[in-house]
């Protein structure tokens, strides 16, 4: 069996591991590894996109959600969470804010919340569309029919982000009640696929009871489905749930697993995600330097900010979508990077150049 560092080396040539590979090289993880690793994603990122790194304007329009998913901080049993829904209203001016600020994406995220129906969620997709027609709509809305999915990009939407969580069936059970099963999302990313969403998966690094074997079914996963974006992130505790005591991922494996996925499809559209951002100050920052190339600022209204609260202490709950904006340019600028006024497309070259 290769060596980890020759691991790496087939992985940039082939783009392939077997799932034995994968288990070595995620098990093999150690600083000298994780430089060369780093130093291989970096090359690749600067060949795509320069240093130039997309933002998303990360919209919460709803903290309800049906679901019961043991480590969201938001699913239905927490009863302690005050439930907000944004009016239409209030979400158009989110856009605006974000498209004076230069954001050319709008991510629209929330619980699977009945409330908005097909019908007012494409009123949304169509209304922000007609205002804004050279920005893109990002989704994430969670699972619907093949039907809803295409009536919502028939209406406009662009991209779907909606994260596998594990590719493991079992190790799903343990994250998840059972009414919902890995099947059935794996079924729901085809579809989104299918239907030309450029479409994003993505899952937490150290959830409770992931295993390298894990972690190598979700690469196996993500290179079978050839996603235009993978949102990966530590799992982080949230305290009103029923992982409440369990240990959350590391920055030294989230950092790793995103190396890993820059150089498998050197072309992803990678994020340095908040709950990066929030186990360690300089989060972001280091995941753009292992290879990520996309910032989530938030947008939604700081009043209800701090409602969406996923896992515990994330960051920005207190700061307007102007002061994110400059912070994380002035974060990027730091370390040799620059935000850019883009929609940010897969595989799209950037039209600043
Ligand atoms: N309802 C939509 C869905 O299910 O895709 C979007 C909202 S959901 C809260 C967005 C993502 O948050 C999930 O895919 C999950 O990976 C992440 N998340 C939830 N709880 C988390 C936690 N405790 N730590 C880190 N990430 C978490
Ligand atoms: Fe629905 Fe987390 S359980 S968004």
């Amino acid at each position: 069996m290769d060596q980890p560092r020759q691991l790496i080396d087939k992985l940039e040539e082939t783009s392939r591991l077997t799932k034995e590979e994968w288990i070595v090289l995620i098990g093999g993880q150690n600083e000298d590894l994780a430089q060369y690793l780093f130093e291989k994603a970096r090359r690749l990122q600067t060949q795509y996109f320069g240093n130039r790194i997309y933002i998303r304007g990360l919209i919460e329009f709803t903290n309800y959600c049906k679901n019961d998913c043991y480590y969201c901080g938001i699913r239905r049993s927490n009863r302690q969470t005050e439930r907000y829904r944004l009016t239409k209203e209030q979400i158009m001016e989110c856009c605006k804010d974000g498209y004076r600020l230069g954001f050319r994406t709008f991510v629209l995220q929330g619980g699977e919340d009945g409330c908005f129906t097909q019908e007012k969620l494409e009123d949304l997709v169509y209304t922000i569309k007609a205002d804004y027609p050279d920005c893109a709509i990002t989704l994430s809305l969670g699972e619907r029919s093949k039907e809803s999915y295409e009536g919502l990009f028939r209406a406009g939407a662009d991209r779907y982000l909606l994260r596998h969580e594990t590719a493991d069936e079992a190790h799903y059970q343990t994250l998840h009640p059972k009414e919902l099963s890995v099947k059935k999302r794996k079924q729901c990313l085809w579809d989104l696929k299918k239907i030309g969403y450029q479409t994003g998966t993505g899952f937490m690094v150290g959830s409770p009871g992931q295993t390298p074997e894990h972690l190598a079914k979700d690469l196996l996963f993500i290179r079978e489905l050839e996603p235009h974006m993978v949102g990966i992130g530590p799992f982080i505790p949230h305290h009103e749930t029923p992982f409440a005591g369990e240990p959350g991922g590391t920055v030294e494996q989230t950092l790793f697993l995103i190396g890993l996925l820059r150089v498998m499809l050197p072309k992803l559209l990678l994020p340095a995600t908040t709950a990066l951002g929030t186990i360690d100050p300089r989060g972001r920052e280091k995941g753009i330097l292992a290879g990520a190339n996309v910032v989530m600022p938030n947008l939604s209204p700081t009043s209800v900010r701090k409602k969406y609260e996923l896992y515990d202490n994330k960051i920005c709950t207190g700061d307007e979508a102007a002061e994110c904006r400059s912070c994380l340019n002035r974060r990027m600028e730091k370390i040799g990077y620059r935000l850019v006024i883009d929609r940010g497309d897969y595989g799209v070259k950037c039209l600043e150049d």
